[in-house]
């Protein structure tokens, strides 16, 4: 028989860590990770008929809708290469995308395993945005505070540029954490009523946060 697909959430405020993590931690499991933002910026980048209609939406730091969000997100769940589920980052972010999750997880008869909230108060986040630096190839992520790159503005493994990215300025994240906090604790509630969620200190080092998610994932049923 094969296995169920599993489908975990990093969810969190802009710069909390969640694509640091979901990366992570799909490095131990046969299981793809998928930045719904990489995917949103890979439809701009090949100027998609999506992308550019999002254009402005990402650049501003605002939601893309939730019809344009689903659809790219129900066909990266049916791709071959998530057949073993998805680590999602970034998706869902609205009550409304929450429930169609959920109805795309039952409608394939995958398990819907949890929601990992990486709870960082705002103060600690603009450090962590305004230093970030990306390899856009491979999109490994650096800091220039607290993960910085052996080199300068270089990628570690191929000495490519990294690069920064359009909407990790001060003014645009003032925005995006604003409509982070306009429905975190409907969210929250939804995956707690569940008893899906999970509820992680990210102030602490990239490694200890790691060391934290791996340990509560086994309490369901996740095995590194
Ligand atoms: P998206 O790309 O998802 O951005 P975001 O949610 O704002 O989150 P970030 O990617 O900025 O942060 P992260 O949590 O991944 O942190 P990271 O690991 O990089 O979305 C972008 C846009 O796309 C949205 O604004 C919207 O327009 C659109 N969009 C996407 N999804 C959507 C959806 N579902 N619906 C509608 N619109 C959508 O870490 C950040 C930095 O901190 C790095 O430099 C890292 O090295 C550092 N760091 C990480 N952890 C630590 C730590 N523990 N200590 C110190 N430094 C750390
Ligand atoms: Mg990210």
């Amino acid at each position: 028989m094969t296995e169920q697909p599993k489908y975990i959430i990093f969810y969190g405020p802009p710069g909390c860590g969640k694509g640091s993590q979901a990366r992570k931690i799909s490095a131990l499991l046969n299981i793809g990770h998928q930045s719904s933002g990489s995917l949103l910026r890979g439809e701009i980048a090949n100027e998609t008929e999506i992308g550019l209609n999002i254009k402005e939406t990402l650049e501003e730091g605002k939601l893309v809708s939730n019809e344009i969000v689903n659809k790219v997100i129900k066909r990266a769940m049916l791709a071959e290469k998530f057949k073993t589920g998805i680590l999602f980052d970034g998706y869902p972010r609205t009550l409304l995308q929450s429930k169609s999750l959920t109805e795309m997880v039952n409608e394939i008869e995958g398990n819907l395993v949890s929601l990992i909230w990486i709870d960082v108060p705002d103060n600690v986040l603009k450090k962590r945005i305004l230093g970030r630096r990306t390899h856009r190839k491979s999109g490994r992520i650096y800091n220039i505070y607290f993960n910085p790159p052996k080199v300068e503005m270089k990628d570690d493994i191929t000495g490519e540029p990294l690069t920064l990215r359009k909407d990790d300025t001060k003014e645009v994240l003032n925005r995006r954490l604003n409509i982070y906090h306009k429905e975190d604790n409907e969210i929250l509630d939804y995956y707690r009523q569940m008893n899906k969620l999970i509820h992680i200190d990210g102030t602490l080092s990239i490694d200890e946060t790691h060391k934290a998610i791996k340990s509560e994932l086994t309490k369901f049923g996740i095995e590194f």
